[in-house]
């Protein structure tokens, strides 16, 4: 992972739910501001809107249900498995709920956005609207959302990028939802970017962001 120029990436997707992550995977590389392409999808729910979004997208899909298998090691093989014959370069988890243990050959290639500035609010049973619930619950004045890089541990990763959204007076979970979904809109596909200038440089806890050479 060192600062070659930018190459096109072969991204896997996986999610569990709507797809709006990937949904914006999809505009952001028809726009030209994507330097990759999505090869595969894989979901753990066979109900997950996400797959008709891939099907649209004329992507190909799996669906790998989490609740087939006892012990996230067992599902997590499951999951690289079927990955493997599309040889990514990078997995993206979009809206994907359930915990992974990375094999050695995954390491510092699968990220995850999450819809609050980890460490805060992270971790098992944080996820979607339930984040947000909880931000508004304690009176947060300042939330966002994080990109980070997945290990074995709940949204635990080096983080690589944040953003930071504004808890407005009145918000409610849909209104504050909505923008933090905005600021994930941009910072994903911008660590996708970073990523596939070989910009990332993951340092203990922490990712620098190399120079832009040229
Ligand atoms: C996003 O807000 C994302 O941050 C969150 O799910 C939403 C996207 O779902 N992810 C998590 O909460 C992961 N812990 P979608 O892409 O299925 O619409």
């Amino acid at each position: 992972m060192n600062a070659t120029p930018t190459k096109r990436l072969r991204l896997a997707v996986l999610l569990t739910g709507s797809g709006t992550t990937l949904e914006n995977l999809f505009v952001q590389r028809e726009a030209g501001r994507l330097p990759a392409d999505i090869v595969f999808v894989v979901s753990s729910r066979a109900d997950a809107y996400g797959l008709k979004r891939a099907e649209k997208y004329g992507v190909p899909s799996a669906v790998i249900e989490r609740k087939k298998f006892i012990l996230p090691e067992e599902f997590s093989e499951a999951i690289f498995k079927a990955l493997e014959s599309h040889k990514p370069d990078l997995v993206c988890l979009a809206g994907f709920l359930s915990l992974l243990q990375i094999p050695p050959a995954y390491q510092h290639r699968v990220i995850n956005i999450h819809p609050a500035l980890l460490p805060s609010f992270g971790g098992k049973g944080y996820y979607g609207n339930k984040v947000h619930e909880a931000v508004l619950a304690q009176g947060c004045k300042v939330t966002g959302c994080t990109v980070h890089f997945v290990d074995n541990e709940y949204d635990h990763g080096a983080i690589i990028a944040q953003r930071a959204v504004e808890v407005r007076e009145g918000d409610t979970v849909e209104t504050l939802a909505e923008r933090v979904q905005e600021a994930e809109r941009e910072v994903y596909p911008e660590v996708i970017r970073l990523y596939a200038a070989g910009r990332l440089k993951p340092d203990r806890r922490a990712v620098r962001i190399l120079p832009q050479i040229g």
